[in-house]
């Protein structure tokens, strides 16, 4: 007993300590799954010895006390919290203590899924039709006015439309999406500033600026999921149905809450949020189910935290700590030298990680981890493991900074880092490092889709000195590869095959291939439309670079630069003498079709039965459009083939027109998106 009370001692001291910096300074310590373990130890412990129970323990409150700097907001209803479930089998116990708990013992209720958005919660209070306050949740009793910031955030009603209650109190989710939390971390990154943690944290850091200008500037979005306290309007007999009533007073509600008649269905839905969870916008750490028919919510009632009519179905977590083992740097195929972290192996995300990018030399200093720190690792859907920052209370005592090397880890030249940069460079072009990245680069499938010629394969070539520039491809010693392990008569016969047949690859690809710095997919076809061949590019002057509609001088200034490069002459020489392609792909357009699809942003998805993807995205470059790999919220239009999964999602969450293939072909002669459904 005396353990355990001392246990429950130190874990309520844990928790309230994690609840100020979480609540309080929007700048938690430690990710949410070990908060979360936390809390369920003490809860499993309190309730082993249910006579160390106390009034002020962390389970039985919600949130942190609130910081002194916004007028204080009492709610006229508490606003509480959930409980959680970590797995089905959770899920499914509170499902039967609900079943027990209704009045007419054992009746199935009408459940509604909804997605628990990872952000803040906060009340809105109209009156006669007027936004009068918004408050933050604080402890769940007492909050903080923040009704200036709200009325920045752009999908709040300020007034709400005739017919609407007297007095209304709305509650939901203040959250940043993720375009914009990339987009402002995007910002500090160049500004050499210190990059958000994770969007939730951003979002309550907005929320609480002192000056609302700032927070405008921050784009919040919101979520309705709730109704407080309200009169002047008949009441609702269903959860789903009153947030479709909110919906008719323009609040945003998210359209994925969804009404069902069982529980396996609930299942079924958590299921399918699970796996795509990450075609969304913004973040999401579960789903929130609850028991749709607000008399039977009555019935139930709650405990002093959270309702027990509704329970959030935890999912996997994206951060985690580990121990940073060490931070080495990785050299780019540009020469780019990148600080990144080597871990204890994790689970995060979906996946085990260990390693982790540290982004640049700033970004190191900015978080200050050190070797040998406990760090928070985040992974989010497909994009690279980041580290986020030290848990500082960890930190061992000896414990140095790390200072980035001064010299190429792989070639030893010294690193330089041109002023006004972030990134630091080896300035050696023959650095092994920086030759792999090219030539892994000029035979990957954007470029000169060389089959067969992976990551191994051109590691193995390198390290036999077999090539050293991407041009040796071409000229490539196949008896002595022949000698190679795992090389017989077919791989060889491919890998020739593929060879040969990529040096038929229009002008376009190959310029991209080469890796000009600025010079993406686009640009390249564009420069080598523009110039029609090699020899057109090499006589063209800055000025006439710039005449090409969408390059800048930034562009055309590097491209001059790469082309009058002593290295690069020889390189292109040796292409040429290899017979490779050097004309761009005739255009089938006409001039006056080449502006057809000016300004439009046309993604592609899927396989197409007419053509390939990469000759459908030709089309839209050939008529003045863009065409890239992902789908966001300045797409114009989505064209989905067979088989499109994660984009079609996305484009039906943002309500993106999405085109079958015989749209898409009308699109490409007439210029006008024609819906078929
Ligand atoms: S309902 C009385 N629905 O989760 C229950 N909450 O962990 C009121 N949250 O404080 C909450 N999405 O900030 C509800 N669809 C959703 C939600 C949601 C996110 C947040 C909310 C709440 C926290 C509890």
């Amino acid at each position: 007993m005396d353990i355990a009370a001392a246990r429950i001692q130190e874990l309520r001291e844990s928790i309230r300590y994690h609840n100020e910096r979480y609540y309080t300074f929007d700048s938690p310590e430690i990710p949410d799954a070990n908060y979360d373990a936390l809390l369920t130890e003490l809860k499993d412990l309190e309730q082993l010895h249910p006579s160390l129970v106390t009034a002020d323990s962390p389970t039985q409150l919600v949130g942190a006390s609130i910081i002194n700097t916004f007028e204080e907001v009492t709610h006229r209803l508490p606003m509480m919290s959930l409980d959680n479930a970590f797995d089905m089998d959770q899920l499914e116990a509170w499902a039967d203590r609900v079943r027990k708990g209704l009045q007419q013992e054992n009746t199935e209720p009408q459940w509604v899924c909804e997605l628990k958005f990872d952000g803040l919660a906060v009340s809105l209070i109209y009156e006669e039709g007027r936004l009068v306050q918004a408050a933050t949740r604080g402890d769940g009793k007492v909050g903080e006015d923040v009704t200036a910031n709200v009325q920045t955030i752009k999908g709040i009603p300020h007034s709400l439309p005739d017919g609407a209650p007297t007095f209304l109190e709305v509650r939901g989710e203040v959250y940043m999406s993720l375009t914009t939390f990339n987009e402002l971390n995007e910002r500090q990154r160049i500004a050499e500033e210190k990059t958000y943690a994770n969007p939730r944290n951003t979002a309550a850091g907005s929320l609480r600026q002192k000056d609302s200008r700032i927070t405008a500037t921050r784009n919040l979005s919101f979520w309705a999921y709730a109704v407080g306290d309200v009169e002047g309007v008949e009441q609702q007999d269903s959860h789903l149905d009153t947030l479709h009533l909110l919906k008719t007073f323009d609040f945003p509600v998210n359209e994925k809450a969804e009404r069902f008649e069982n529980f396996s269905s609930v299942i079924e839905f958590i299921n399918k949020i699970e796996k795509t969870r990450h075609d969304l916008d913004y973040e999401i750490d579960g789903v929130v189910v609850k028991v749709d028919a607000l008399s039977m919510q009555q019935q139930l009632g709650a405990t002093a935290r959270a309702p027990r009519w509704a329970m959030a179905y935890k999912l996997p977590p994206e951060e985690q700590t580990t121990t940073l083992l060490n931070i080495e740097v990785s050299i780019g195929a540009g020469g780019q030298a990148t600080p990144f972290a080597r871990l204890e192996p994790v689970v995060v995300g979906g996946s085990t990680v260990s390693t982790a990018t540290l982004h640049n030399s700033d970004q190191v200093k900015a978080k200050d981890v050190r070797p040998g720190d406990i760090v928070i690792v985040r992974k989010a859907g497909d994009v690279i493991p980041e580290v986020v920052g030290p848990v500082l209370s960890e930190r061992k005592e000896n414990s140095e900074p790390w200072n980035f090397p001064t010299q190429c880890p792989i070639c030893e030249a010294t690193l330089t880092r041109p002023e006004g940069e972030a990134a630091t460079f080896c300035p050696n072009h023959a650095c092994p490092a920086q030759v792999r990245g090219r030539i892994t680069h000029f035979v990957s499938r954007g470029a000169m889709d060389i089959e067969g010629f992976g990551e191994q394969t051109v590691d193995l070539f390198v390290s036999k000195n077999l090539i050293s520039d991407v041009a040796d491809i071409f000229t490539l010693d196949m008896e002595t590869i022949a000698t190679f392990e795992g090389f017989g008569e077919t791989s060889i016969n491919n890998l020739k095959t593929a060879i040969q047949t990529s040096k038929t690859q229009p002008l376009g690809r190959l310029l991209f291939g080469l890796r000009i710095p600025h010079v993406g997919t686009t640009v390249a076809d564009l420069v080598a439309q523009s110039f029609t061949d090699l020899d057109g590019l090499e006589q063209a002057t800055i000025e006439d670079l710039e005449t090409v509609e969408g390059l800048g001088p930034v562009i055309a200034v590097s491209i001059d630069e790469w082309l009058r490069q002593e290295h690069n002459q020889q390189l292109l020489s040796k292409l040429r003498q290899a017979e490779v392609n050097l004309q761009a792909a005739s255009s089938p357009v006409s001039q006056e079709n080449a502006k057809l699809l000016k300004g439009m942003t046309v993604v592609v998805t899927g396989t197409l039965t007419t053509m390939k993807r990469n000759e459908a995205k030709e089309a839209i470059l050939q008529r003045g459009g863009k065409s890239p790999g992902t789908v966001s919220s300045t797409t114009t239009a989505l064209v989905a083939g067979e088989g499109g999964g994660s984009k079609l999602l996305k484009a039906e969450s943002l309500n993106i027109p999405i085109l079958d293939e015989e749209a898409f072909l009308q699109l490409l002669e007439t210029g006008k998106i024609s819906l078929t459904n």
